[in-house]
């Protein structure tokens, strides 16, 4: 294999491939410590050609190709099997943003580059970028576009694929698709990039993508809301949508369980509201007009959920600073349950009238089997979409002789559950190698064959992220 590092340093410089131990594992761990993989090296290319040109070296070679973006899937979709003997192709050096068209609303940016710098960018033309996570700091828009990223603007933007006008993509054959269209409608036979946009690294290697820009709204407020249940929670959605329309872009639920994990992260922390009360919803609000007509609208609203006995308790924030504390206890979620304890993350979405019911139908059995256990939820509400996390303190996981038969039997109860009412056991995060039993269990074999043909199309090697996704 020596040959071939030689190689991949003749294309990318050698600053461009990591092969000691300590330089390549962060790029084999995944951002949860839940999976550790092997790599003989981990490459770093600067241009689509230098992109084509490393595929077509490890394809030469029979050598698997990991694509990885800024390493923060939650199923392991990043990171190679233990075991593994192929190369991490990062895109962390493409991160030019190539053009940005604010009279056609586009942005055209390469893989590597950062959510957030391309908020930035966005902001910086007098536009805005509509996806938004947790993660933003850290995750590239190659990664948002390989799992179709949802987070917290989907309610009124939609997921990453709604905001995708074109692709650049090397293939499996480091043949380069030049797809960067930024057309609005463009019929011309199959739409390949949809392809793409959650593939998670099966298909190729996405190297630059061209972005929907959206106006900037100049105003912001965001609403803490303490509804008296998780039914009217759901109303409280209907009674924002009604009254606000398209200005209210998140709805984001919280329960009692994932303050008080937080408040732990954060001794001393403020809540907006009491942090006891069994359920949180943190709204986002947006305008562009000049006057404060949006603020007093608000104000009305949550009057009338008040009186129509929907809240316990609810507070606007005044001013920016507010804002961002209440979005940072919301974001908290991944940090706080890491420090907590082990949990076991479930990413579900059911239709959105469906959401109290599963709740009510899955949290006892789940209570009653497993003692010792609290479940943290945080969900994208608006989305129908649950983070639903059982979380055991570190010494009852470590005291499980088998931890496998723990997550095998709460995945068996959670997705039957959502199942049966309509939804899916993956609903923003992917599949990865977390999911490939319920893969095998929930998709019919046709869509998995269907699939499979795609893949062979494109990879008939199966070179690109070998073993994920499908079983
Ligand atoms: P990676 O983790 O590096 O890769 C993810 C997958 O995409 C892998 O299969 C990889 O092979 C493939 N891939 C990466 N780059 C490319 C490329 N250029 N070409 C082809 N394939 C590629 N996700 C949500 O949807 N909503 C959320 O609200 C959300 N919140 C999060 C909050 C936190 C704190 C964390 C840690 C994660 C969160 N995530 C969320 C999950 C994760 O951030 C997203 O899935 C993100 O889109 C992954 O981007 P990444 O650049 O880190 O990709
Ligand atoms: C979030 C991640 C877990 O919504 O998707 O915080
Ligand atoms: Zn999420």
């Amino acid at each position: 294999m020596e040959a071939m590092i030689d190689d991949l340093v003749r294309i990318v410089g050698d600053t461009g491939v990591l092969t000691a131990a300590d330089d390549v594992s962060a790029y084999v761990t995944d951002c949860r410590n839940y999976y550790k993989g092997t790599a003989l090296c981990v490459v770093r290319p600067r241009s689509v050609e230098e992109v084509a040109s490393v595929v077509a070296c490890c394809v030469a070679r029979s050598v698997p190709i990991q694509p990885q973006g800024g390493n923060t899937s939650l199923c392991g979709g990043s990171v190679p099997f233990a075991g593994g003997r192929g190369v991490v192709l990062s895109l962390s050096r493409m991160r030019r943003i190539r053009e940005v068209d604010a009279a056609n609303n586009s942005i055209t940016v390469e893989a590597g580059c950062v959510l957030a710098e391309v908020q930035r960018a966005a902001v910086d033309a007098g536009r805005f970028y509509p996806v938004s996570l947790g993660a933003e700091g850290i995750c590239q828009i190659g990664g948002n576009i390989a799992t179709n990223a949802g987070g917290t603007g989907v309610l009124r933007y939609g997921n990453t694929r709604e905001n995708v006008l074109g692709l650049e993509v090397v293939l499996p054959d480091a043949t380069i698709w030049h797809g960067l269209r930024s057309l609005r409608k463009n019929n011309t036979g199959f739409d390949l990039k949809h392809l793409f946009i959650g593939s998670e690294g099966l298909l190729g290697i996405i190297t630059a993508a061209t972005l929907k820009l959206h106006p900037l709204n100049t105003r912001h407020i965001a609403v803490w809301l303490a509804p008296v249940s998780l039914d009217a929670a759901l109303e409280l959605l209907n009674l924002l949508q009604s009254s606000l329309g398209a200005q209210l872009s998140a709805f984001e639920l919280m329960n009692a369980a994932h303050m008080q994990n937080v408040l732990a992260l954060t001794p001393g922390l403020q809540t907006p509201v009491n942090a006891d009360c069994p359920w949180h919803v943190l709204a986002e609000l947006g305008d562009d007009a000049v006057d404060d007509g949006l603020r007093s609208s608000i104000e009305g609203v949550l009057q009338t959920a008040l009186s129509g006995g929907l809240l316990t308790d609810a507070a606007v924030s005044a001013n920016e600073t507010q804002r961002a504390a209440m979005w940072h206890i919301r974001h908290s979620v991944t940090e706080a349950t890491q420090k907590a304890g082990r949990g076991v993350p479930h990413d579900i979405a059911v239709p959105v009238s469906k959401v109290p019911e599963f709740v009510r139908r899955v949290s006892p059995i789940l209570e009653q089997k497993f003692a010792g256990m609290r479940i943290v939820i945080v969900a994208h509400l608006g989305d129908g979409n649950l983070h639903f996390l059982p979380l055991f303190d570190f010494d009852t996981w470590d005291a499980f002789p088998d931890p496998q038969t723990v997550i095998d039997e709460m995945h068996r109860i959670t997705y039957a559950v959502a199942a049966e009412l309509g939804g899916t056991f993956s609903a923003e995060h992917g599949i990865g190698q977390y999911l490939l039993a319920e893969m095998r269990q929930y998709k019919s074999e046709v869509e998995l064959n269907m699939m499979r043909s795609i893949k062979n199309a494109l990879d008939p090697r199966g070179l690109f992220n070998p073993a994920k996704v499908l079983p």
